[in-house]
C-alpha cells in the first residue's frame, strides 16, 4: 500500500526550523520511506541538509538544493535541477508557507504581498515549471499544503495568510479541472493546529512568547483535545501523492481533529 517506488518527488521547504518535526520534513522523510527519490528545496541550507541526513541514514534517496520558492528564477532552476538529476517528476509537494499576524490596518503592504508570495505564488511558480513535465510524462500528482485559516476564522487575526491559503485552494481546484484530462491530479492537505517547531515562533508572534500558555490554548481549541503533528499532515500528503488516490482530484482533505466541523 502507498508505495512510491520509481517515483520522483519534488518537495519544497523540506527542512524544519527548530526542535521537532516540521510538516515539510516529515513529508520528505515519509515519501522517501515509501520508496520515492526525493528532491527537496529549502531556503535554509542547514535545515534542508538535516532532512537529507535523516533520509540518507535510513537508506533513502535524496538530494537537497538551496532555493527560494518565491523567486521565479530560483524555482525554475530547482525544477530543472530535479529533471536533470532524475529525468522525471511524478510528485510535487508545495509545502512552503508561513503566517503573519494582522488585519488590513496592521499589515503593511509589503507584509501582505509577502503573504501572497510565500503561500500561493510559490505554488503557482512550481506548477508553472512542473506541470509541462508531468504532461509530457502523461501524469503526476501535485499536493499543496493549505490551512484551515483559508476556510474560516480559526482564532487568529491573520488576513494575509487566510486570503492566501484560500487562494491556494481555489488555484488548486481550477488547475486540477484544467489538467484532469492530462492525467495530472492536484489536491490540498488542509491542516488545522499542528504541533511543529513553527508553534514556538507563533507563540512569539501571537502570545508574547508565552509558549506553554499558547500550546495549552491550542490543545483546548481542538475537539479531539490536542493538536495534530507533522505525521498527520505527512500521511495525508502521502495518500494524495500515491496511486491509491488516483480518482481524487481538485479536493481538500482537512486534517484538524474536528475544529472546522465544530465551528461551521
Ligand atoms: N504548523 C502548523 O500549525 C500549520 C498549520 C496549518 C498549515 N501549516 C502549513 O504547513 C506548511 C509548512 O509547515 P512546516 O512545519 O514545514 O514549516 P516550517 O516553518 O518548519 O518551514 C519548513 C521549511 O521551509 C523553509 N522555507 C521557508 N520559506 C521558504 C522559501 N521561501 N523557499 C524555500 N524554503 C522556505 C524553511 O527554511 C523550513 O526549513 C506551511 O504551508 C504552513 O502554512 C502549518
Amino acid at each position: 500500500m502507498l508505495r512510491l517506488d520509481n517515483k520522483v518527488a519534488l518537495v519544497t521547504g523540506c527542512g524544519s526550523l527548530g526542535e521537532g518535526w516540521g510538516n515539510g520534513q516529515a513529508i520528505a522523510v515519509l515519501l522517501a520511506r515509501q520508496g520515492a527519490q526525493v528532491f527537496g528545496t529549502d531556503l535554509n541550507e542547514a535545515a534542508g541538509q538535516r532532512t537529507a541526513d535523516i533520509i540518507r541514514q535510513e537508506g533513502g534517496s535524496v538530494d537537497v538544493v538551496v532555493s527560494d520558492s518565491t523567486d521565479p528564477a530560483q524555482v525554475e532552476a530547482a525544477v530543472a535541477a530535479c529533471l536533470a538529476r532524475h529525468g522525471r517528476i511524478d510528485i510535487l509537494i508545495n509545502n512552503v508557507g508561513r503566517s503573519e499576524p494582522g488585519g488590513p490596518v496592521e499589515l503593511t503592504e509589503q507584509a501582505w504581498e509577502d503573504q501572497l508570495s510565500v503561500n500561493v505564488t510559490s505554488a503557482f511558480l512550481a506548477c508553472k515549471h512542473v506541470l509541462p513535465i508531468m504532461e509530457k510524462q502523461g501524469g503526476g500528482s501535485v499536493v499543496s499544503i493549505s490551512s484551515i485559516a483559508g476556510l474560516r476564522y480559526a482564532g487568529k487575526p491573520q488576513v494575509g495568510y487566510a486570503a492566501a491559503k484560500a487562494a491556494l485552494m481555489q488555484f488548486t481546484r481550477t488547475t486540477a479541472v484544467m489538467y484532469a484530462p492530462k492525467g495530472i491530479r492536484l489536491n490540498c492537505v488542509v491542516p488545522g493546529l499542528v504541533f511543529t517547531p513553527l508553534v514556538k515562533r507563533l507563540a512569539d508572534k501571537y502570545a508574547g512568547g508565552d509558549f506553554d500558555g499558547f500550546v495549552a490554548h491550542r490543545h483546548r481549541q481542538v475537539p479531539m483535545g490536542h493538536m495534530g503533528d507533522a505525521w498527520d499532515v505527512a500521511h495525508t500528503a502521502l495518500f494524495l501523492a500515491a496511486d491509491e488516490s488516483k480518482y481524487i482530484t481538485a479536493q481538500e482533505i482537512v486534517v484538524d481533529g474536528g475544529i472546522t466541523a465544530a465551528t461551521r
